[in-house]
């Protein structure tokens, strides 16, 4: 999977653990502002190719940590459509501009993304840990849609207390976008 050099070290960790290793993220050049280069992207993608290896995903980041760097999201969304690629944009830290009419212009794109992450305990001002992640097409998730007779109980969900099986990676744990929809439905936007 090619992503930005400048990207976040959970990309080389995520590969690991999927038991694809750390050298199975491709390290793409960026320009002087930290931006992944958009020949570099393409030229990564043609070698996996040549090589007869299925590029899996691009991993593009929608702000590095430390500078805030935005790599090309709707170019990367193009070379992802050509290349049969997933498109995962890691907007954990610039994500927050998404709440600003003035900065939301700089993720031009990112709505072509086939997965976006987003943690709003960086820029959208919220508590550890309120992290996101959204899928472009609700059938991603259809596998996790399990049902247990001791976590959705039919009566439960009558009373209207529905499991989030099927909406979350996670089961038992408590949803971080909780905290996120309370604040937007308390406060607002801005
Ligand atoms: C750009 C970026 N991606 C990924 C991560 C990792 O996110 P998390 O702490 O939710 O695992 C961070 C920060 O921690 C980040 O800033």
């Amino acid at each position: 999977s090619p992503s930005s050099a400048a990207a976040h070290f959970s990309v080389q960790r995520a590969a690991a653990l999927l038991g694809l290793g750390e050298d199975a993220v491709i390290p793409v050049a960026v320009d002087s502002q930290l931006r992944m280069k958009t020949g570099a992207l393409t030229a990564a993608l043609e070698r996996c190719v040549e090589r007869g290896q299925l590029p899996v995903a691009i991993v593009a980041t929608a702000g590095t940590t430390d500078t805030g760097a935005i790599d090309p999201l709707r170019e990367c969304a193009e070379l992802a459509a050509r290349y049969g690629a997933w498109l995962h944009v890691d907007a954990a830290y610039g994500g927050g501009a998404l709440l600003s009419d003035r900065l939301a212009p700089l993720l031009d794109g990112i709505e072509l993304a086939d997965s976006v992450s987003l943690d709003w305990h960086k820029l959208g001002w919220q508590p550890a840990a309120a992290g996101i992640f959204l899928v472009r097409k609700s059938e991603t998730y259809a596998s996790l849609a399990r049902r247990a007779v001791y976590l959705n109980p039919a009566d439960d969900e009558e009373a209207g207390y529905p499991s989030l099986l099927g909406l979350s990676l996670r089961t038992t744990r408590r949803a971080d976008a909780f905290k996120i929809a309370v604040t937007l439905r308390t406060l607002g936007r801005e």
